[in-house]
């Protein structure tokens, strides 16, 4: 039995948003394949600590770093086997609340080895975890060079040592075609895609 937490990370309201119905498709196939998993939700939106922003004053006193906002969910990862990370593109990159908790996790000697001791020699402290990502854009891919959030998001968990799953990145949510469709009806599309990458994670 594997235990899986989903880190949900959409401000958008949950019946209108495209990546929490990309998210819960994917969990429904994942159930269907994985009766016996324990799967549980960190929704950021509900959590004080994602609404924390780093600043000079509680990185300075050290407040930013509190046990209850960074060890708490250190821990967290270090219990279970696999996390689904869903996030929307929000101004070229994840939201603000993925970066607040990604701020608060990736903490030296924690979740990874000290990075600036040699390039690329860092050792990810999370082997143990599987990561699938779940990533949604209004533009189509490549529309943005300068913004990757889906690489952004597989390169930072890969940094911490975790396996990553081949991401599902929807694209071209905000386009014409897509703008009379209910969340549940876009996702519709890429129904066979989510499936399989569901089953085989
Ligand atoms: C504040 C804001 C900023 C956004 N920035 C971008 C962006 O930089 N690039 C892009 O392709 N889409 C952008 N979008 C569109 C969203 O990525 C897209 O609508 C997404 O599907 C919304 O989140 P959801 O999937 O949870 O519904 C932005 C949307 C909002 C609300």
């Amino acid at each position: 039995m594997s235990k899986i937490l989903v880190i949900k990370t959409s401000m958008i309201q949950e019946e209108k948003s495209i990546s929490t119905a990309l998210v819960n498709r994917f969990i429904k196939y994942y159930k269907k394949k994985n009766q016996l998993d324990e799967i549980n939700t960190l929704d950021l939106n509900t959590v004080e600590m994602a609404n924390i922003t780093m600043n000079q004053e509680n990185f300075n006193d050290k407040s930013f770093f509190n046990s209850e906002h960074s060890a708490r969910y250190i821990e967290q990862l270090k219990n279970v086997n696999k996390i689904v990370f869903v996030s929307p593109m929000t101004n070229f990159n994840i939201t603000a609340l993925a970066k607040n908790y990604l701020d608060h996790i990736l903490v030296a000697d924690k979740t990874f080895s000290y990075k600036y001791a040699k390039e690329g020699a860092s050792i990810g402290l999370l082997p143990h975890l599987k990561v699938q990502i779940l990533t949604t854009q209004g533009a189509p891919f490549g529309w943005y060079q300068w913004g990757n959030h889906t690489k952004y998001l597989e390169g930072t968990w890969n940094f911490v040592g975790a396996r990553i799953a081949k991401s599902i990145n929807i694209c071209g949510t905000k386009l014409h075609e897509n703008s009379n469709l209910m969340p549940e009806q876009l996702i519709d599309k890429y129904d066979l895609e989510i499936k399989l990458a569901a089953e085989k994670f």
